[in-house]
């Protein structure tokens, strides 16, 4: 029987503990995750894409079957060329359904073989999101409820170097 793939797709910028408990979740449903780095136009990005992968990395270490990767165009393309036929995003709520349900619809247009599954955030990480992780990092507060604590060194890093910048310039 064929090995069962997902591609759980997303900015990560940075990783939060609410993506992983969807790359867990799907971990335990797919033979393989492939969560891919990708480009959403509508934000501007904060972490290095490089940078958002080591994070993920660091963060996916013990999950033995998801691999991370980066792509610069379409969803529909990437998944065409992996030969991956499901997406898998987390819904944190009905706020999330509306541009998830489009964004599902376009990317089965624009690849008719492929489908798009929801899992339903966990209520501990329903409120978490990477730019809240990012604003609360810029005024120093605790993060290690919000993401996995192998990234906290890389956030905080990278944090304090834009302070020690910004007090140069
Ligand atoms: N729990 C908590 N937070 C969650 C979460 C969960 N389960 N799932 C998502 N989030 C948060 C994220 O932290 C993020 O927060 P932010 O808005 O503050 O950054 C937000 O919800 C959603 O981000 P994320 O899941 O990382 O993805 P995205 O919406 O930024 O990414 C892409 C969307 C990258 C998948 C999409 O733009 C894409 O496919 N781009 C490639 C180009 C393409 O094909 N475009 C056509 C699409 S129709």
């Amino acid at each position: 029987m064929s090995e069962s793939r997902c591609l759980y797709p997303g900015s990560f910028d940075p990783v939060t503990n609410g993506h992983m408990d969807i790359i867990r979740r799907a971990a335990g449903m797919f033979d393989r995750v492939v969560v891919g780095v990708l480009h959403n136009p509508d934000k501007r990005g904060c972490f290095p894409v490089e940078q958002r992968i080591a994070m993920l990395k660091k963060a996916c270490a013990g999950f033995p079957n998801v691999e991370i990767t980066a792509y610069g165009g379409l969803l529909a393309q990437m998944t065409r060329e992996m030969g991956i036929s499901t997406v898998v995003r987390g819904v944190r709520g009905v706020g999330d359904l509306e541009s998830e349900m489009t964004m599902a619809r376009i990317n089965h247009q624009l690849n008719p073989g492929l489908e798009t599954v929801f899992l339903p955030a966990s209520p501990e990480t329903q409120e978490i999101s990477a730019s809240m992780v990012r604003q609360l990092a810029s005024f120093g507060a605790d993060l290690s409820s919000y993401v996995p604590l192998q990234v906290l060194p890389d956030i905080l890093a990278a944090f304090h170097t834009k302070d020690s910048k910004e007090q140069e310039d």
